[in-house]
């Protein structure tokens, strides 16, 4: 498939993403609505979630992206390679995750990836960043026991804000590593955005959080 063409950046809190998603029956969008989840936050074009599901046939894959092109694209590249533990939305994660995960089966969530969110470097945009205090606390409330977020950013002021998020929440402790930066990526799938951060041999900051 071509890549459809999209924008590359959306304001978040612009007028038209201010309403929160109406969650679909989880019995239709995956054939074991009961596996472990794995949620990805700004999945992007989706392509790590398309190979993760193929590896991992025992977990179900949620993609939240809020560039609605991307989702139908990639719902079709799903469709395509009739894979029943994946699935995409479009919505804005700020408003729209705690609804989704209201309607989960209790205890599923139990891995959270954030990968190369939009930096929004500019300080009067900043509020356009994906994780605000919000939405930690609404994964501190959803996510199971043990449950691990998984943060990567090749902006380390970025990482370094998401970090400190986490950290100043109490239902979270990071990973502890030899130095700040987890050195390695524990996952087994690269994103798109990693793949070409690397390419150009530029570091990036990682960061692993379990809840407890
Ligand atoms: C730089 S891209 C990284 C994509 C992918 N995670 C990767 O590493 O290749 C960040 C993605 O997050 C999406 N995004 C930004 N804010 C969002 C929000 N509030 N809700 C859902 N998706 C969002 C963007 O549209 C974009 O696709």
């Amino acid at each position: 498939l071509a890549r459809v063409r999209v924008r590359q950046h959306v304001n978040p809190l612009s007028q038209i993403y201010q309403t929160p998603i109406v969650p679909p029956d989880w019995n239709q969008v995956y054939a074991e609505p009961q596996q472990p989840l794995h949620l990805d936050i700004g999945c992007g074009w989706g392509r790590f979630l398309l190979e993760m599901a193929q590896l991992e046939p025992a977990w179900n894959f949620l993609g939240l992206e809020i560039r609605e092109p991307l989702v139908h694209q990639a719902l079709e590249i799903k469709s395509q390679a009739g894979l029943t533990n994946l699935y995409y939305l479009f919505c804005n994660a700020n408003n729209s995750l705690k609804p989704l995960l209201d309607t989960l089966p209790p205890g599923v969530l139990q891995r959270v990836t954030i990968q190369f969110p939009d930096p929004w470097f500019k300080k009067r945009h900043q509020k356009r960043r994906v994780v605000q205090p919000d939405l930690v606390q609404n994964l501190a409330i959803y996510l199971a026991q043990q449950g691990q977020v998984f943060i990567q950013s090749d902006i380390k002021e970025v990482a370094q804000e998401i970090y400190n998020r986490f950290e100043e929440n109490p239902a979270f402790q990071r990973v502890q590593t030899e130095h700040q930066w987890m050195p390695e990526n524990p996952l087994p799938i690269a994103t798109e955005r990693e793949l070409h951060v690397l390419n150009q041999q530029l570091p990036v900051y990682r960061t692993l959080f379990v809840r407890v």
